[in-house]
């Protein structure tokens, strides 16, 4: 059990089209380590264009995280699919930041379709087709 009330937050972006994707290496390496200081997990799936994040941790933290995501000018187009308190486990224990390829547009496509926590069933649903980097 978590000492704290979990938090998780979903939401998409397009990548801005001035951003390089070798910028996305940066953006995750960074953000593992700092999701890893502040009990912050989660899942970073981006499709070529596209991202989808799902994000879980301490409300507080996780509330301001998102906040600061949505003004980050690398992408645009921030739409926020769920957010909500998450009784049980975290979806995504022991990954900071997980960052998966799909090469399927469809499976961003199909979580979009959705809101709510429907929405980041359907992302996890998609865990094992992703080309997860370690
Ligand atoms: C798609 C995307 C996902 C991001 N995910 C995270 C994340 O999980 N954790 C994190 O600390 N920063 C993440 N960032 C970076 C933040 O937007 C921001 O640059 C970082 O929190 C540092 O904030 P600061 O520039 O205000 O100091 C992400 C950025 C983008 C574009």
């Amino acid at each position: 059990m978590s000492p704290f009330p979990l938090y998780e937050v979903l939401y998409t972006s397009e990548l801005d089209p001035s951003v390089k994707v070798s910028t996305i290496a940066d953006i995750v390496r960074r953000a593992r380590l700092w999701n890893a200081a502040h009990e912050v997990t989660g899942l970073l799936v981006f499709d070529g264009g596209r991202f989808c994040h799902h994000l879980e941790g301490p409300a507080e933290v996780v509330h301001a995280l998102a906040l600061r995501i949505s003004a980050d000018a690398r992408h645009t187009g921030f739409r926020r699919l769920h957010a909500a308190t998450r009784i049980g486990p975290r979806r995504l224990e022991g990954h900071p930041l997980s960052y998966g390829l799909a090469y399927d547009e469809a499976e961003i496509d199909a979580v979009t379709a959705l809101s709510g926590v429907a929405a980041t069933e359907r992302l996890m649903q998609a865990l094992p087709r992703l080309e997860l980097e370690p």
